[in-house]
């Protein structure tokens, strides 16, 4: 039986769940914050982020007076404040995203990943076991993984919710460390879990030391745009809406203790989306046939560069009823056009600690 509490937010809307976000000011978080905000006004959406380098409340700018969305700036790795704020909101469910989320990053410092990821992830597993204490009836810990977990492919193959765990990069191990801890809490305690493994996500919001927005960047300021190694690796991309409405269905209709792949049936390899990308900037910016695939510049290779990631997604289709519903075609465009129209978004983005950070990792490459 679901246990359905009343929360009132301003003495005025009876609210049916409550609900933590975690992560919501980043890329992904951002979109599944609106989606859940707009979709159930009956629900109280509280957003926890520390606001990291790639938090951002102008991702929400839009929704962020709505009377049913609450934001708490916060470390997940904190765990007095995170255990104040079980027992402050008493949470129905947690859709945990937050987390140190690129590679590159990883590589050059890895003990933050460790730290956010894992230690972060079991610090929100204990104070929902301890604010839930073993009454799990109606309560849903949601964990957010990726396909990283999984290692590399070879030129055949696609993931499936049983291949073997693999991660090569400290992010991927700390990820991988992290749904070993969400099924054990589930395994050991009880705790009601679910956890989704995703592929590479693409669209408006993303923080541009990611490959697409890096390069719709560097197109727009006619900057070399750097492809690791020879440009050969292969990524299944999809665009974040559709991860969002992923997310809500696996959140609602996921069952206890389960595994969903979801992914974009679309791969890519690096070196052909730049030059899709360059053809469909060249249109936009009115430059020459050509010019802005005149900008790529090979680059040294990632340490350890995973050659192939690609999802096998038929649980969630047959089981849950999800399918992608935005072409790559549409959501390319809806990315380049957001980043050619959102360009304040863009200039506070990079006037952060994004020069520095652009300098370091590129200046040896
Ligand atoms: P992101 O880096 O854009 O956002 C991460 C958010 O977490 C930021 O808002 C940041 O401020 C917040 N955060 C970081 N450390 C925190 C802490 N200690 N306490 C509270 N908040 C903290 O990441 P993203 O790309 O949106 O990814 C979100 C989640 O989805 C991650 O768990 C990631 O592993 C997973 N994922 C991402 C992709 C992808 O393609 N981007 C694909 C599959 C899975
Ligand atoms: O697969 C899901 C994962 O996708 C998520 O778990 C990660 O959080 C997310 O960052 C992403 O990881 P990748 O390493 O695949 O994404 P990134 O955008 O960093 O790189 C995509 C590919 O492009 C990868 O093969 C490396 C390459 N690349 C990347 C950058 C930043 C380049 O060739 N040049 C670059 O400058």
């Amino acid at each position: 039986m679901i246990c359905v509490k009343k929360h009132k937010i301003n003495n005025q809307k009876i609210m049916s769940k409550t609900i933590l976000i975690t992560g919501g000011a980043g890329f992904i978080g951002s979109h599944v914050v609106r989606l859940f905000v707009k979709k159930y006004s009956d629900y109280k959406i509280v957003n926890l982020d520390k606001l990291t380098y790639a938090g951002n409340l102008e991702n929400l700018m839009d929704i962020q007076t709505n009377p049913n969305y609450i934001f708490e700036k916060g470390d997940i790795c904190d765990s007095e404040f995170i255990h104040g704020l079980f027992a402050r909101h008493n949470f129905d469910g947690v859709i945990h995203l937050a987390a140190e989320s690129h590679v590159d990053r990883s590589i050059s410092n890895p003990m933050e990943f460790i730290h956010t990821n894992i230690v972060g992830t079991v610090t929100l597993l204990n104070a929902a076991r301890r604010s839930w204490e073993g009454r799990y009836d109606g309560k849903m810990f949601y964990h957010i993984s990726t396909d990283e977990v999984y290692g590399s492919l070879g030129s055949t193959g696609l993931f499936t919710e049983t291949t073997s765990y693999d991660p090569k990069s400290p992010y991927s191990a700390s990820k991988a460390s992290s749904d070993h801890l969400v099924r054990a809490y589930n395994h050991t305690f009880g705790l009601p879990v679910v956890i989704t493994n995703c592929s590479n996500n693409y669209g408006p919001n993303q923080f541009p030391e990611k490959l697409l927005p890096l390069a719709i960047n560097n197109i727009k300021h006619k900057k070399p745009v750097p492809v690791y190694g020879k440009g050969e690796n292969v990524r299944d991309w999809l665009y974040v809406e559709d991860h969002a409405r992923a997310i809500d269905l696996v959140f609602h209709k996921g069952k206890n203790g389960e595994t969903y792949n979801i992914g974009g049936n679309n791969e890519w390899k690096n070196i052909d989306l730049i030059n899709l990308l360059c053809n469909i900037m060249d249109k936009k910016m009115g430059r020459q046939e050509g010019e802005c695939a005149s900008l790529i510049t090979f680059v040294k290779d990632r340490a350890g560069h995973d050659m192939r990631y690609a999802i096998d997604a038929t649980k969630i289709r047959t089981e849950l009823g999800w399918k992608h519903e935005v072409t790559f075609a549409q959501g390319l465009e809806k990315t380049v056009d957001w980043y050619l129209a959102n360009t304040q978004w863009l200039e506070n983005v990079l006037s952060g600690d994004y020069a520095k950070y652009y300098e370091q990792q590129y200046k040896l490459r």
